[in-house]
């Protein structure tokens, strides 16, 4: 949330009486103003998205030792360990109680009988680790889990009295990260957050006396309902424990609060990895409304920080080994999107074909492609969608993907691919290694929901550079203009298991998405200025900040201007550009309707551009400008 900010500020202070310019100086900071910096997370252990398996989605509850340790060794035993799948997570379902009255956690003995009478997961992880694997671990911001919340039949949860019961982080952070990470071992932590969501006082339960009352700070369904500073406080605190206890750094963050609290826009500065959605089931319409709901945050994502739809369901329902078409694409996807590859099935059965998806190199290899560009929508429409990834040597990823039950025959363009029209592209299948060469078009035949994807290999448009848009890995939408956080359309339309199908259902939400979008505005619409349309750019909200890195490059060159959406016809922005802090260039003050202003940059030796927007209105939902074939030029190793 942006505080209101005058235009040259500092300039004033010089003006004004000392005593007034000191406590000026200890006002709200201006979040427009350059920080020299890159802000996204950084910390922990994910340059690229994280590779492994989870226990949920294959056991929910129902764990126990011989099952994860017999998935962990079917994925060394086959080989994708080696291909990367490395985190093995218990998910919920492993705490038998909280201990009095030190508050030490004790493990379920009769799941895990390593665990020397549930007192550590020490032996479980060293057994992990001298596989040459990693150790995960589940816990809630809550005092209690999502089963206790929403599985009450389940035999599996904590027993003992409610303080017992009570095994989430709530008032034990600094306890709990201390006993996973430097006493238990652990490398990952995944924390989710029914305990700050589903145990309000009007809760039969908690009134029931079942469970202590803690006063609700997440709501799914309203983003005006959550707290969240609170919720941000509590990753704050979680964050400090966990670099306290992993001096080496050797730790990753996954946060589980389903896209809400708007923690789009902040996620990325707090963890790892950041779930965009509720849960994922077995069914197709439900990976669709997963997948939906990160493909559009290309720009959220980065090294160090990656959207997270959910967990994979291959090997089961829809993705079954009878269903090897419906499998593959929620692979594919999943690798174009750059999420985790986290495997979500009881490997010890998982049958050959289904593994061969998962075990695919190629398709691995763009998930896990060193610059961490997370693939734009190029073609979207409402059974086929196009996704374009940008890999680190310059050339593409494409997926062709039919959500629909008719085969399609699908025109791949030069333009969606943002290469030269004059110019062969190669394209070569990574299903079947074939190899095709065509200039300026070609034909895909896609079968009722397929995804096809290829490695393409062709000359870019921007020879000597990128658009912005092509590399959202390195742009970070610090502050994305929108200063009353709207409704986040997580949920569409399910028949989830454990909602059932009284009521409404889970109503879809339409709210406006109000971030930054790679090629378009926020609001999903092509970006224009002055009547002039603009097939590559960044659309944002005025009162923005974005961070890109430079990797060499020495110009940066866009088209800039209150985009044509816009409703508000009366406020002016200013553009600026800076470099490591330095203002390099700043536009006219720019009105909707006007056409748009060239501007451009020297970045000699910069490493962290900013691009600032700055409005006098408050009114920035209605204030989309544009970035217009935004640019780095002029790589430095060329000349
Ligand atoms: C939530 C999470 C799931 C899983 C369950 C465990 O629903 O979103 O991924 O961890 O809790 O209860």
């Amino acid at each position: 949330m942006q505080a209101q900010h005058s235009l040259g500020r500092r300039s004033c202070l010089a003006l004004i009486p000392l005593w007034f310019a000191a406590a000026a100086v200890h006002a709200a900071p201006d979040p427009l103003a350059p920080t020299a910096h890159w802000t996204a997370y950084t910390a922990g252990r994910a340059s690229t998205p994280p590779m492994g398996w989870s226990s949920w989605n294959a056991f929910g509850t129902d764990i126990d030792e011989a099952k994860i340790l017999g998935s962990a060794q079917r994925i060394v035993d086959s080989g994708l360990a080696a291909d990367g799948y490395r985190y093995i997570n218990i998910d919920d379902g492993w705490a038998a109680r909280r201990r009095m009255p030190d508050g030490h956690l004790m493990i379920r003995a009769d799941r895990f009988p390593s665990s020397n009478q549930g007192s550590s997961f020490r032996p479980f992880t060293d057994r992990l680790h001298a596989m040459g694997l990693k150790a995960g671990i589940y816990s809630d911001l809550g005092r209690n889990t999502c089963s206790q919340a929403y599985s009450p039949g389940d035999g599996n949860l904590p027993t003992g009295s409610v303080l017992e019961r009570e095994v989430g982080l709530y008032g034990h952070i600094d306890q709990d990260i201390a006993l996973y990470f430097s006493d238990w071992g652990f490398d990952f932590i995944k924390v989710d957050g029914c305990g700050l969501r589903a145990y309000g006082a009007g809760n039969p339960r908690v009134r029931a006396g079942e469970f202590r009352a803690l006063p609700p700070v997440l709501d799914l369904e309203s983003v005006s309902r959550s707290d969240i500073p609170a919720v941000q406080a509590e990753f704050a605190h979680i964050n400090k424990a966990l670099q306290h206890n992993n001096p080496d750094g050797d730790y990753l963050l996954s946060l589980c609060i389903w896209g809400a609290a708007d923690v789009r826009a902040w996620g990325k500065n707090v963890g790892n990895i950041s779930r965009t959605s509720d849960d994922i089931t077995p069914s197709w319409a439900r990976m669709l409304s997963n997948f939906d709901s990160a493909a559009r945050r290309a720009l959220y994502a980065h090294p160090g920080s990656w959207n997270d739809p959910d967990m994979l369901y291959i090997g089961k329902g829809d993705f079954d080994a009878g269903h090897l078409v419906e499998a593959r694409s929620h692979f594919a996807l999943w690798a174009m999107l750059d999420a985790p590859l986290l495997l979500g099935a009881d490997l010890r059965t998982m049958p050959q074909a289904l593994m061969d998806i998962v075990g695919n190199t190629d398709i691995i290899a763009v998930n896990q492609d060193p610059a961490g560009n997370q693939a734009t929508l190029a073609y979207d429409a409402d059974d086929l969608q196009i996704l374009v990834k940008t890999l680190a040597s310059g050339q593409k990823a494409v997926a062709v993907f039919n959500r629909g039950l008719a085969p399609i025959d699908v025109d791949l363009t030069a333009e969606h691919l943002k290469f030269r029209k004059d110019a062969p592209i190669t394209l070569t299948d990574l299903w079947s290694k074939a190899g095709t060469t065509f200039t300026s078009e070609t034909k895909l035949h896609v079968a009722p929901r397929e995804t096809r994807i290829f490695r393409a290999q062709g000359t870019r448009v921007l020879a000597q550079g990128l658009y912005l848009s092509e590399q959202p890995g390195s742009v970070n939408p610090a502050v994305d203009g929108v200063t009353r956080p709207q409704a986040d359309p997580t949920i569409f339309r399910s028949s989830a298991a454990w909602s059932g199908t009284k009521g409404a259902g889970e109503r879809p939400m339409y709210a406006g998405w109000g971030g930054a979008r790679a090629d378009s505005t926020p609001y999903d619409q092509t970006l224009r200025i002055g009547g002039k349309p603009y097939a590559a750019g960044i659309g944002i909200l005025a009162n923005s900040r974005l961070e890109v890195r430079n990797h060499g490059y020495r110009r940066l060159s866009a088209e800039v201007g209150v985009d044509d959406s816009a409703r508000d016809h009366s406020h002016s922005v200013t553009f600026m550009i800076y470099g490591d802090g330095r203002l390099l260039a700043k536009s006219r003050s720019l009105r909707w309707g006007q056409p748009a202003q060239a501007v451009s940059a020297d970045l000699t030796g910069v490493k962290v551009i900013e691009l600032v927007v700055r409005s006098a209105t408050g009114a920035n939902e209605l204030l989309p400008v544009s970035w217009g074939e935004a640019a780095l030029l002029s790589p430095v190793q060329s000349d």
